[in-house]
Formats: structure tokens, sequence, C-alpha cells
């Protein structure tokens, strides 16, 4: 039977009809306790979502969805180790790499825990191996520069919390990221760096990557080009894989060839070694707290009522606004610099695991399933994209998200971006009405230029949104913070019955890229080539002659 049969969901369609005109500024106004009655914090992080178009009747029947989508029961298979990634036949444990706890999780009847120790304990070898200069450069010099090489999860998330995490940084290594394959990136990052003091390190779980072998390749012949001799790949070239014979084939050091598993998705792998340039740009102890507040929000997740479980409160309104008010996408407005490529990251994690349409069995679903995921930070958004939030004709919820104290600043600016977003929530909430409007223009206009402009102006406010605070951006509160987004997807994949673990939608493209890359070179067309791609490539072609 599809979800959306069941009692719950058709009770939220009853309740989306019956509130149909209701304002979220009246039950403001009615409810004294309703900012106190909606909001929960757990691990540091506090979410106001009283400013969301639902009612207490509307709150019970979201969590009885996802008790009947058996969310709980899910999670237990999750977090156990049971191949919920059925179309790749793979566990989903992400998680164990921030276990810090005793009992064992197994995987095809072995404990992997110990193995996670292992890699752990590597790559703090590793990090305090190139901070206090043991691990030298050919030439015997200090490395002073790591050029990161990965695409997708073995890049936004190395990238944007080393980018969240700027305050804790050692400052021992300069960090340069490179995911695309457009040369200009590579080319401008190695112009820059002295062969003799950089280290690059390739991230890839497959290894087969496109962008990220060029790459590596592109890297390896700019070293070997300055001079450096073969022998020297094994000390400046380092990987992370979870394809170690590949790696090795390609003349790189075991010893600098780290592991990761078949249950560690792409898009959730941060929590690996993966995470590598994140321990070396705040060191292995920051590192460990950020896997330490993951790990208190996994304890949350699972062991927290569902009423007050942050991932499960904030899955369910995404599931009221995609499935019941009609809402194609979702913004994430981090008012915090350092936190800038948050959007980005989420992007990738919701879009990449719940961009799908077929259920266990293969059937499609009737109804919506992943959101748009956009954002930027704030209050730059407020300067451009907020226009559409506010008074465009769709809805488009939003999750403010905000330090309360910034390091090595006085409040003035602080105290600016907060009242920025606070009142940014304020504003699409309560909006403003035609005859408050009208009130405030100038006499000088006439009684029909009143009303025309009055028009333009309402704000119709009852746009939703949640305020996600916390006291500061630690490595623990931004750990938290990530796989509190991570189940949040993972509650919404479950009740839309997708698997959140596969993307076999990025497939298709990539081998017809490969089949387009052999016709520039060849000349040669494949035969499912249509006119257009033909011409686009003779184009291309004749631009090299
Ligand atoms: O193309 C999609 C994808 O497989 C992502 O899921 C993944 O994060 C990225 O490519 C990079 O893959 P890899 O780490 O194997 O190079």
């Amino acid at each position: 039977m599809s979800i959306s049969s069941s009692q719950p969901w058709l009770a939220l369609a009853q309740l989306a009809k019956a509130h149909k005109n209701d304002h979220m500024r009246d039950w403001f106004n009615n409810e004294p306790r309703r900012a106190e009655q909606f909001t929960q914090s757990a691990c540091g992080i506090n979410i106001d979502f009283s400013k969301n178009t639902i009612t207490h009747d509307i709150f019970e029947q979201l969590l009885a969805l996802a008790d009947t989508a058996n969310v709980t029961q899910a999670r237990t298979d999750m977090f156990a180790g049971k191949p919920i990634n059925y179309t790749e036949n793979r566990a989903v444990l992400h998680t164990a790499l921030r276990n810090f706890g005793d009992e064992p999780i197994n995987v095809n009847g072995e404990n992997i825990l110990p193995a996670v120790q292992a890699t752990r304990a590597k790559i703090k070898a590793f990090t305090e191996s190139l901070h206090n200069g043991t691990h030298t450069g050919y030439t015997g010099k200090t490395i002073t520069d790591v050029v990161s090489i990965g695409i997708g999860g073995s890049f936004l998330g190395p990238k944007i919390m080393t980018e969240a995490l700027l305050p804790y940084h050692e400052n021992k290594l300069n960090i340069h990221f490179v995911a695309n394959v457009d040369g200009c990136h590579i080319q401008d990052v190695l112009a820059k760096r002295d062969p003799e003091t950089t280290l690059v390190l390739m991230s890839s779980k497959s290894f087969g990557t496109q962008e990220t072998k060029q790459n590596t390749l592109t890297a390896k012949a700019w070293f070997l080009g300055t001079g450096a001799p073969l022998d020297a790949i094994a000390t400046h070239f380092a990987a992370i894989s979870s394809n170690v014979p590949a790696a090795v084939e390609f003349g790189m050091n075991p010893e600098l060839v780290f592991p990761m598993d078949d249950w560690v998705g792409g898009r959730y792998s941060l929590w690996s070694a993966i995470g590598m340039p994140i321990a070396l740009a705040i060191g292995y102890d920051h590192f460990e707290a950020l896997l330490k507040g993951a790990y208190a929000m996994d304890q949350h997740f699972q062991s927290a009522p569902a009423e007050q479980n942050l991932p499960i409160i904030l899955g369910m309104l995404g599931v009221w606004y995609r499935n019941f008010q009609d809402a194609q996408s979702h913004v994430l407005l981090p008012y915090y610099h350092y936190l800038r490529g948050f959007p980005a990251y989420v992007q990738q994690l919701d879009m990449e695991s719940n961009g799908k349409r077929n259920v266990t069995d293969g059937s499609a679903v009737d109804y919506a399933t992943g959101p748009v995921i956009f954002g930027s930070e704030g209050t730059n958004g407020q300067h451009s994209f907020h226009q559409l939030i506010h008074q465009g004709d769709t809805i488009i919820p939003a999750d403010f998200i905000m330090p309360l104290s910034v390091p090595n600043q006085d409040n003035t600016h602080h105290a600016m971006l907060a009242s920025n977003c606070f009142g940014q929530t304020q504003a699409l909430m309560q909006g403003k009405t035609f005859a408050e409007c009208r009130a405030e223009l100038p006499d000088s206009l006439n009684e029909s230029e009143k009303d025309t402009l009055a028009a333009h102006k309402v704000m119709p406010g009852n746009k939703p949104s949640n305020t996600i605070t916390f006291a500061q951006l630690d490595p623990f509160t931004l750990g938290a913070l990530v796989a509190l987004y991570e189940h949040k997807v993972f509650v919404q994949g479950v009740v839309w019955g997708v698997n959140s673990f596969d993307q076999w939608g990025v497939e298709l493209g990539k081998v017809l890229g490969n089949q387009v890359l052999d016709a520039i070179h060849t000349g040669d067309m494949h035969a499912s080539m249509d006119s257009s791609t033909q011409a686009l490539i003779n184009q291309f072609r004749e631009s090299l002659q």
C-alpha cells in the first residue's frame, strides 16, 4: 500500500484543506506559548520551528505519519548495519565512523569498529607528521601546502567543513581544494605551488572518477615536470580510497593510502579518511570533536521521543511542505560567513539522496519526493533572491542557521547580522497587509494610485521558516549540525520509500560523456548520438583546428 493511502497522510491532506486560509500571524496572537511549544534542542542546537504553518493537530499527524512509515525500524536497521542500500546490496554505516561506543557493529559477521579506530589512528599520525614536520618533501623541506583533489562527496564535505572551522585552523598547512575537471582550476592552484613543499591528496572512493583522476594525473605531470624524481611520488602523493590496489598502481606509497569501506556513501564520507583535509587544517583533536558532535546527534536521533527528535521534526516539516503544501524547494540561509558553503553541502546530501522516484519494489511514487535545495549566506541573499521568498507565488520553506556568538569580534557586526536573521523570519511569518501598506502612503497620491501601489507592496506573510541557533560553531556543534541534516534526509527518504543511498541518476551522464570524449578525439560518432549532440561535437572539433 502506498504511504499516500495511509490514515495519517489522508488526515494531513484534510488538515491542509481545513487550514488553507489560516494565517500564522493569528496563531501567534492567539497562542502566547506557541514559540515555547514548538521549540526543541539537543546537542547544543536549538530549533525554533514555531514559524511553520502547522497546528498541534498537524504536528501530531506528521509524527503519526513517521510512525506509519516505520522510521523507527528503518533507523534501527541503519545503525545495525543491515544492507538498507538494497540496490547496491550495502550497509549504510557512516554512523560507525563517528561511533565512540564499545558495542560491536558487525558487517558480514565481522566487527568493523577496530578497523574504524585503526583508520582514525592513521589519520592522527599522518596529521601530526605533517604538522610537526617529520613527514618532509623529497628534498627534506617541510610540507607547507596540500592540494586536495576530489569531487562530490569527496570534495564538498572536506572543503566546506574546513571553511566553516576557520577560527580553529592550526595554520600549519595551506589547503587548496580542486574538484572540477576544468583545467583552469588545477593550473591556477599548481602554478603558485612549490613542488618540494607540496603534498597532493587524492580523495576518491572509487578511484575511477574522471575529474579526480585527470586532475591527479595533471598534478603528477606537473610534479615530475619540475624535475622531481619518480620515487618522490611516494612522499608527495597520498590517497583516500576504497580501491587501494588502484592507488598503489598509480605509484602511491601503500602507507599513504587511507582505506574506506563500501558501506560509506560518498556524500556521507567526511567522517572517514575523506575528512583528512579537515584534520590537516584544524588538527586531529578538533577533527575528533567534529566526529563526537555527530555521534551525539546519532544518539539523540536514536533515543529521543519523536516530538523532541530534531531530525524527525525537520524531516516531517519538509514532508508537510513538499506533499501537502506543494513546495518545490527548500532554502538554507546560514547567517555566518564561515558556514557559507553549507547550502551546497546539503544540496548534494539531500538532492543526491532523495532525488528519486521509485520505491523498494521498483514502482513509481504517486507523490512528490526530494525538493530542490538552494541557498546562500545571509545577509547577501536578502538583497537578491529573498524577494521571491517574500512575495513570489510559491512556498519556499527556509532554515535560518546562526551561531549566537562568533570568535574574535566585538558585537557590532554580529548584532546586525542577528537582527537581520530574526527580522527576516518575522517578516516572512507576519507579512504586511494591504491596509498597513496603504496607510503608509503619502497623501499626495490619489485613492486609485494608493490602491495600486499598496497592492504591489503587500507582503502575504505566512511563509514558513525554522530558526536554528547554537552558542557558537565549534567542531562539536558543526558535527551535530551535519548529522542533523543527514538524519533529516534519512527520515524523509523512509517516508517517501526511496533508497536514499544510491545515485543511479548520475551514471548515464558519465557513460555518454565518455562516448562524447571518444567522438571529440576520433570524429567517430556513436550510433546513439542525436543530430544536436553530433553538431555540438563537430563545432567543438572545428574549433580545435
Ligand atoms: O557522481 C556522483 C558521485 O559518485 C558521488 O556520489 C560521489 O561523492 C562523487 O561522485 C565522487 O566519487 P568518488 O569518491 O568515487 O570519486
